[in-house]
């Protein structure tokens, strides 16, 4: 991770009026981790006050879309003045609800569309009583050849998770959560993912 990659990051979260710089530098690694681009159709999972939600739209560009869905109702709040302010609105759907149903809300905004390019989540598996029927939901969620992304303390723990559901090609990349060490998790549906085609 380069020092220009460091003073990029702070200097963008600032721009969106972050108060802590060290944040733009998982949120940058997770939407670069799943190789975001454009025309891509995207989950953020536990979107907080939207940040992550935010770098993905400008990485998909006009012709792509953002769904983010956060549980608690003040951070929804926050978010939603945060998406207008970066004049996002058109690119982000904000969903009050819960992370395991990103599937479901997909198809509640377009029943053609039925799977993401790829899921972000920052929502903490750790302290989940059953974190793997989280990330299989997380899977379920995520097209064949796409890619799933976990913001986590417990890389080990993740990886594990992922290799438990049949995520491919996984990795993880060192990063600052907020203050602490952390990482990014990622890994790919398998392209041949008829199973959960089905489902
Ligand atoms: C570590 S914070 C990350 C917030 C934001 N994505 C960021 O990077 O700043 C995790 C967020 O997940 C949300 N969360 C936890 N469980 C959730 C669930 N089941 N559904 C939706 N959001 C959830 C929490 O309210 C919290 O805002």
């Amino acid at each position: 991770m380069s020092f220009t990659f460091l003073c990029e990051c702070a200097r963008d979260f600032r721009a969106i009026g972050s108060p802590i710089p060290t944040l733009g530098m998982a949120v940058r690694l997770m939407v670069r981790q799943a190789g975001v681009k454009e025309g891509d159709i995207v989950a953020d999972a536990g979107a907080g006050t939207g940040v992550i939600a935010i770098e993905a739209a400008r990485k998909v560009g006009p012709s792509g879309h953002v769904i983010a869905v956060e549980m608690n109702e003040n951070l929804c709040t926050k978010a939603r003045k945060r998406i207008a302010s970066a004049d996002l609105e058109n690119r982000i759907t904000l969903i009050q609800g819960d992370a395991f149903k990103l599937r479901e809300y997909l198809s509640d905004l377009d029943e053609r569309a039925e799977r993401f390019d790829s899921v972000l989540s920052t929502v903490p598996v750790s302290y989940m009583p059953d974190p793997t029927s989280y990330i299989k939901s997380l899977y379920d969620a995520t097209k064949p050849g796409g890619t799933v992304v976990q913001e986590t303390h417990f890389a080990q723990k993740v990886r594990h998770l992922f290799r438990e559901v049949g995520l491919q090609s996984i990795h993880s990349a060192f990063t600052i959560i907020t203050f602490a060490p952390g990482a990014v998790v990622s890994g790919t549906v398998p392209k041949e993912d008829k199973v959960s085609d089905q489902r």
